[in-house]
């Protein structure tokens, strides 16, 4: 398995898969891999003849008061993980590779952007759509996959696939969690052990709000008001949201029904860590 760090280099390897009439599926990341990425390789290396994966810290994606400097990186340890799963290459470019200078344009979605994570990260999901559109250009692939723990995420870039008529399959994955139940995530490791702890607050209320669902609960606003109280018995928790909407619109819904999303963003001290489910 290689590592290209130029767009060039990325196209001429890809453009020699094509030219033997391989499919090729890309897993974008922005590194420190641990199980939920692996998953995403697993299945598409399990649905494509070569997989890509990409590893870049995106700038764009971050506000002026988050962590892109803090954001762990391990690119040593990245290729250890994808050399055991078997992906054939792993696109890892500079900055500067990715927006050249006079860099101007943006992919810039209404609608779906604007709520949930969209409301405490207004800069993010223009970095998103613009850094995956990239990826998608320069890779070209049959199928991109992505986690269902940013189930934001993977709607908008479902539907930004749709309206701007780009011919590839998006592919959501389940979320993968610890053994306790905490949703896998890079930024967990900025966890202290009291934290670490009291952040299984998330997949409690996550655990809460299925079982009223599957107990019948209909009103929308009991079921959240539920989770809330549950998430606020933790001293080390602030919330930041937790909303029902609607699983690929992402508009508020008052009553409970089959592929509704009950999405959380839950500050946990300083980390602010996410989760949801979608209703069955
Ligand atoms: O989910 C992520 O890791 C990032 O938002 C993505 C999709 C790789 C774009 O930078």
């Amino acid at each position: 398995m290689e590592i290209k760090k130029t767009i060039q280099e990325t196209r001429e390897c890809v453009k020699a898969w094509r030219e033997k009439g391989l499919s090729v599926g890309l897993v974008p990341t922005m590194g420190y891999l641990h199980e939920g990425h692996g998953s995403l390789v697993t299945k598409a290396k399990q649905e494509n003849d070569r997989v890509v994966v990409s590893i870049f810290v995106n700038p764009m994606q971050f506000g002026p008061n988050e962590d892109l400097a803090s954001y762990p990186r391990d690119i040593e340890k990245d290729r250890a993980f994808c050399e055991k799963l078997g992906a054939d290459l792993i696109f890892h470019p500079e900055p500067e590779e990715m927006y050249t200078s006079g860099f101007c344009s943006y992919v810039d979605m209404s609608v779906l952007t604007e709520e949930l994570c969209g409301l405490s990260r207004p800069v993010h999901f223009r970095g998103v759509c613009t850094v995956v559109s990239k990826l998608f250009h320069i890779v070209q692939p049959d199928r991109a996959y992505f986690g269902q723990k940013d189930a934001q995420q993977l709607a908008i870039i479902k539907r930004m696939v749709l309206d701007l008529n780009m011919d590839l399959e998006v592919v959501g994955c389940p979320i993968v969690r610890e053994e306790d139940g905490l949703a896998k995530s890079s930024r967990n490791t900025y966890l202290n052990t009291e934290e670490r702890k009291a952040a299984l607050v998330l997949s409690r209320a996550v655990r809460l709000g299925e079982k009223m669902v599957s107990d019948g609960e209909k009103d929308a606003s009991v079921l959240l008001a539920a989770m809330k109280a549950e998430i606020e018995k933790e001293p080390l928790a602030r919330i930041d949201y937790v909303k029902a909407v609607d699983g690929l619109t992402m508009q508020p819904k008052d009553m409970v029904e089959a592929s509704m999303l009950v999405a959380m963003a839950v500050y946990i001290g300083k980390t602010r860590l996410i989760d949801n489910f979608i209703c069955e």
